[in-house]
């Protein structure tokens, strides 16, 4: 019961985090001038930033601690809920210095399932080394980064109506293709993906479709994930993008109507994506056009539906004009190596 309790005091003084930022985006001067033409200037209409709840946090140590004491919210809890940080100040003083976590940057609420607010993303305004693009609230008790996908609330439903989840790498990729029209849209975050955000997406469809960003990082990751999604027995298809463009940049720069012709026409399956890809870099080498082979078999492995797994074995044989009846004895082969 404590501990629910404890949960419930997080909830409710995040979702005052929350209103806190979205007042000074839309009604305090810095975060007009600063916060709200920075979201402008990337195209984000008002709806977008309601549907999204986006904020910004004052260029200051203490605005958002000095606001929260006020209405009785105490120090314990804002740093449980990882929105104040508490460093002893080693400079002769030994004293505690406390501060906001958030400071001069554009805010993300990155909200549950059922919509409410469990942490934050918070990018940076001007790109600089010396600084995190984007800082994201530590885990909490109601926030395990492995377990969350963020723009899951407000897709959940269109998921469910198309059968099928876009899922992106970043905050902003979601927040433009949601703003584009397509609202089946979520993202890992940054953090490679997990199970348990794959079997998040499984409560609501059976397919995924990635979309990561396309340069080598993304096409690194995606081949990564469609082995994970495979393994938990959901379909994976895979769209690449231009190198050096994520699915925000392209939507923005081609506009919705033609992003959607591009997903329609560049959604590749796996075998065909994983073959495309490392056929580019075996190159003439036989040797290494012979692994692609191996590749793709350890591949079809991880499905854990015997029937489908046949099914995928004869479209590979077909695909790279290879006998399926060799395919299905290497695909044996190192199913045995792995138990
Ligand atoms: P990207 O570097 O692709 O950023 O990282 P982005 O989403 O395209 O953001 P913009 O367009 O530059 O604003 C993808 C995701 O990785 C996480 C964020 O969730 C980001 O959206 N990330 C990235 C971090 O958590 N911290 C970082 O410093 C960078
Ligand atoms: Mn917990
Ligand atoms: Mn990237
Ligand atoms: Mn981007
Ligand atoms: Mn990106």
């Amino acid at each position: 019961l404590l501990k629910q309790n404890e949960r419930e005091s997080l909830f409710i003084v995040l979702n005052f985090a929350k209103t806190y930022f979205a007042e000074l985006l839309t009604n305090h001067d810095e975060g007009q001038s600063i916060g709200l033409s920075y979201f402008r200037e990337r195209g984000f209409t008002t709806p977008t930033i309601q549907a999204f709840e986006l904020g910004y946090s004052l260029n200051s140590w203490d605005g958002l601690l000095q606001e929260a004491e006020r209405r009785g919210y105490s120090r314990d809890l804002l740093e449980k809920a990882g929105l104040i940080l508490n460093k002893t100040d080693d400079g002769g003083s030994k004293r505690d210095r406390v501060f906001d976590r958030f400071r001069g940057r554009v805010m993300f609420p990155i909200h549950n399932v059922s919509g409410r607010v469990i942490a934050f993303g918070a990018r940076i305004l001007v790109n600089d080394k010396n600084q995190p693009k984007y800082l994201n609230s530590p885990e909490t008790e109601v926030y395990h980064k492995s377990a969350v996908l963020y723009g899951i609330y407000q897709a959940k439903q269109t998921i469910r109506q198309e059968d099928v989840c876009y899922l992106t790498e970043g905050y902003t990729d979601v927040i433009s293709l949601h703003q584009a029209g397509i609202k089946n849209v979520v993202a890992s975050s940054g953090t490679s993906l997990t199970i348990e955000q794959i079997r998040l997406i499984g409560r609501f469809t059976q397919n995924v479709t990635i979309l990561y960003d396309g340069d080598a990082a993304g096409i690194k990751a995606a081949l990564r994930g469609l082995d994970m999604v495979l393994e938990e027995g959901l379909n994976v298809s895979i769209v690449t993008f231009p190198d050096g463009e994520d699915p925000d940049s392209y939507v923005r720069r081609v506009g919705a109507e033609a992003f959607k012709a591009y997903i329609k026409s560049h959604t590749s399956d796996f075998i065909r994506f994983k073959t495309d890809v490392l056929l580019r870099d075996a190159g003439d080498n036989p040797f290494k056009r012979a692994e692609v082979i191996g590749e793709v078999v350890s591949s079809i492995i991880r499905i854990p539906d015997a029937l489908q797994r046949q099914v995928f074995f004869r479209t590979t044989a077909a695909q790279l004009r290879v006998d399926e009846q060799t395919l299905i004895s290497e695909g044996n082969r190192l199913m045995r190596k792995q138990q």
